[in-house]
């Protein structure tokens, strides 16, 4: 019988277990979730209802030790960047299969490494999840073919570039029409724009890698959710792709799509046919 790991306790969290409950299919021995330390109470008040739809037993800790005692077989990383640094590489050398959402963290080429070494080290995986975006499957095996161009393009609203470095490039009170303000690689995108890195680094990944994959950013008055836009142009196939965010009803810099991405990795790895 499965035991189910959850890291963090926000948003993607209690999404991820409310999509799961309502679907039905995932039922667990053991739930165990990783709260940020000191804030295990406001994990239980935030997860415990919810979970228990997944299982008879639901255990919080805030540190690592206390949650590999559950010796939970997979994983889910709903947390932070910091957590792939610091956290997920012991959950993997335990042996646990990890999907991991924070996915930005692979922007700096250490966390790639320390999470590979310890999978390897725990014959286990770790699994990138697509996210708020979609096409990974296509991209990535584009790339065996080999990759010539991919051009990502993230539009959001103004407002939703405030407390990032958008503000430097213009007034985004006054934007009218949609205005590019960041053209770069991955790489500089992943660290100009951290809050932003998740998608750029998922086609980075997937495709040819953080300085090859080019980036724009936009502030588009004219729309009312995230979107987002790449263009492949390999030697198998040639495509492009635009997604429209819906915002997650409790956290609106969130595309709700991403938890329904998460859900389909932990359902795959319950149902009998997997897609
Ligand atoms: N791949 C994608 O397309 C994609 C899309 C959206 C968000 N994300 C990423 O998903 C992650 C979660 O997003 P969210 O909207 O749920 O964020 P959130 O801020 O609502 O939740 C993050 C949670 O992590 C917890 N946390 C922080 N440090 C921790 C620690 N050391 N141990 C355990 N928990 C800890 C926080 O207390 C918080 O509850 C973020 O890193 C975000 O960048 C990825």
């Amino acid at each position: 019988m499965r035991r189910l790991a959850i890291l963090g306790h926000g948003n993607i969290a209690a999404t991820l277990v409310d999509v799961l409950g309502r679907d039905g299919r995932a039922r667990f021995e053991a739930v165990s979730v990783l709260a940020r330390p000191g804030a295990i109470d406001r994990a239980r008040e935030s997860l415990a209802g919810k979970a228990s739809v997944l299982a008879d037993e639901v255990t919080f800790y805030d540190t690592l030790e206390g949650l590999l005692t559950e010796r939970p077989c997979l994983a889910v990383e709903c947390a932070t960047h910091s957590v792939v640094r610091d956290t997920v590489p012991a959950v993997l050398r335990a042996g646990c299969e990890t999907v991991i959402v924070s996915i930005g963290a692979f922007a700096d080429p250490e966390v790639a490494d320390a999470v590979e070494d310890a999978a390897a080290s725990g014959q286990t995986r770790a699994v990138l999840v697509p996210g708020a975006i979609g096409g990974v499957d296509a991209l990535a095996a584009a790339k065996l073919a080999g990759i010539e161009t991919v051009v990502y393009t993230g539009r959001k609203p103004p407002a939703a570039w405030r407390g990032t470095p958008a503000e430097n490039a213009l007034d985004l009170d006054q934007v009218a029409e949609p205005i590019v303000f960041f053209e770069g690689t991955a790489r500089r995108a992943a660290s100009d724009f951290p809050k932003n890195a998740n998608v750029a680094a998922t086609l980075a990944l997937a495709g040819p890698g953080f300085d090859a994959t080019r980036v724009r950013l936009v502030a588009d008055p004219t729309i009312g959710a995230n979107v987002h836009e790449y263009e492949v142009r390999s030697a198998s196939v040639n495509f492009s792709i635009r997604l429209e965010g819906k915002a997650s009803p409790d956290n609106p810099k969130t595309s709700v799509s991403t938890v329904y991405s998460v859900a389909r990795e932990v359902l795959n790895r319950i149902v009998p046919i997997a897609i």
